[in-house]
């Protein structure tokens, strides 16, 4: 079978199957511009940052002259992963803990403790020469590293094009149009497919339902419990469009790019009405002018889906990688950014939100949580073969250009399930890389 999605609905083999989990590493995540990290981790010479995409252990190093370098992180020697932290910095070169063979912070081979007894093995044409391979396609943009590991490929421009707006809009909200990442990622493992996460980033139908309990909780309690004239408190500020109505969602619009990316949040969305950080407008219009300030402010998105695994939130600067683990197992890792220049309330924000809405203690990510793992559940039966995405489906939808639709359209989802079936059958017949 080649026919996952016929233009409403999606099979259930999408998000159980293991076998089609091994070749959407190969077809989808190595075919893609695959989000790494962000160049802040690495500030100095010598820093490195580690990751998986499409199951291939990489590292982004940020070298002497400041450039950043992504190594597959795997020793030529024996295979060793030889950068197993997290975080770190290398010092003036890379060693592997294995046989102490050495490498330039780009990869190149430097050294191999007794050489003189390779001397007679002409090591030169030996793979093992070419030291820890660099990722030959690697984009930094505006501070966001990105990687496409097969080595020919769609360009970075033509993947992303007009959706690189979600990414500028954050940076510009930095009165110096700088981003830093603060801490470490809140990690949350999911039993359930990656696409089941990626599927409810422009879900608008659920918040009102399956957040009842706790956000619509926390909103009756204050509601109850308040005088009404004081303002509200932060966290019910971020609480409460998780309750807006079907009607508020529809208005604020969904825009969808071609290659499967796609935001909720056009017109209006629900980070438009916190309230003004004392201070802010002002540095923004110094930096920007009353204009362009207006504008950037004004550009609300709610959910940006950066296919295939990566969304951002840039009024509220967190950033979230879906990583698939297996077919029923994920990690979400959510990351925060504070916006340099700005005022420090802003990071509390980011912070505030980010341990109410992604933390695995949050309330909210539970409702979410149980969704997908009672989904992945659910489709064992054999009732039914197919997950239904047809609402507001047009019979003409196209899937090549730039569109908005009404918010409680899943036209985004259609794009991504459209993008993941192109890449699956142009790169099915490919064998995947070992
Ligand atoms: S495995 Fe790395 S030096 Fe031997
Ligand atoms: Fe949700």
């Amino acid at each position: 079978m080649d026919n996952y999605f016929n233009g409403r609905e999606v099979h259930k083999s999408l998000f159980l199957h293991q076998q089609l989990f091994e070749q959407e590493q190969h077809s989808v995540f190595a075919a893609s511009w695959c989000y790494v990290g962000h160049d802040s981790l690495i500030p100095q010479p010598g820093d490195f940052f580690t990751t998986d995409i499409a199951q291939q252990p990489l590292a982004m190093v940020r070298q002497k002259n400041g450039e950043i370098v992504v190594l597959h992180n795997r020793c030529p020697h024996k295979g060793v992963k030889v950068l197993a932290e997290p975080r770190g910095n290398v010092g003036r070169f890379i060693r592997c803990p294995y046989h102490a063979w050495t490498f330039k912070t780009d990869g190149e081979l430097l050294s191999i403790p007794v050489k003189k007894e390779y001397d007679d093995c002409d090591l030169s044409t030996c793979s093992a020469h070419r030291g820890m391979q660099a990722v030959a396609a690697v984009e930094n943009y505006r501070g966001f590293v990105f990687v496409r590991l097969q080595a020919e490929g769609i360009d970075f421009n033509t993947f992303f094009g007009e959706s690189l707006s979600t990414l500028d809009n954050m940076v510009l909200r930095s009165p110096l149009g700088q981003l830093r990442i603060v801490g470490q990622p809140l990690l949350h493992r999911h039993r359930c497919n990656w696409k089941m996460v990626v599927d409810n980033q422009t879900d608008t139908c659920h918040p009102m339902i399956a957040h009842e309990s706790s956000a619509g909780e926390a909103i009756r309690l204050w509601k109850e419990t308040s005088d009404q004239t004081s303002p509200s408190p932060m966290v019910v500020e971020l609480f409460s469009p998780f309750m807006a109505s079907y009607e508020f969602f529809a208005n604020m619009g969904i825009r969808t790019w071609p290659n499967g990316h796609g935001h909720t949040g056009v017109s209006n969305s629900i980070h438009k009405a916190y309230a003004d950080i004392p201070g802010y407008w002002d540095l923004m219009v110094h930096s920007y002018g009353e204009r362009q300030a207006t504008e950037i402010l004004e550009d609300t998105r709610h959910n940006t889906v950066y296919f295939p695994n990566l969304m951002v939130k840039g009024p509220i600067q967190t950033l979230r990688v879906i990583k698939p683990i297996s077919a029923q197992e994920t990690v979400v890792e959510s990351w925060i950014f504070e916006l340099l220049g700005a005022p420090i309330q802003l990071l509390e924000r980011t912070v505030q939100y980010n341990n109410l809405i992604n933390s695995p203690c949050s309330m909210v990510a539970h409702d979410d949580v149980e969704m997908y793992e009672r989904a992945t559940e659910g489709l064992r039966s054999h009732a039914n073969e197919w997950v239904n995405v047809a609402r507001l489906f047009e019979s003409n939808e196209s899937y090549e250009r730039t569109q908005v639709v009404s918010g409680t359209s899943e036209m985004a989802m259609r794009n991504f399930y459209n993008s993941w079936q192109h890449l699956m059958r142009e790169n099915h017949a490919t064998p995947p890389e070992q």
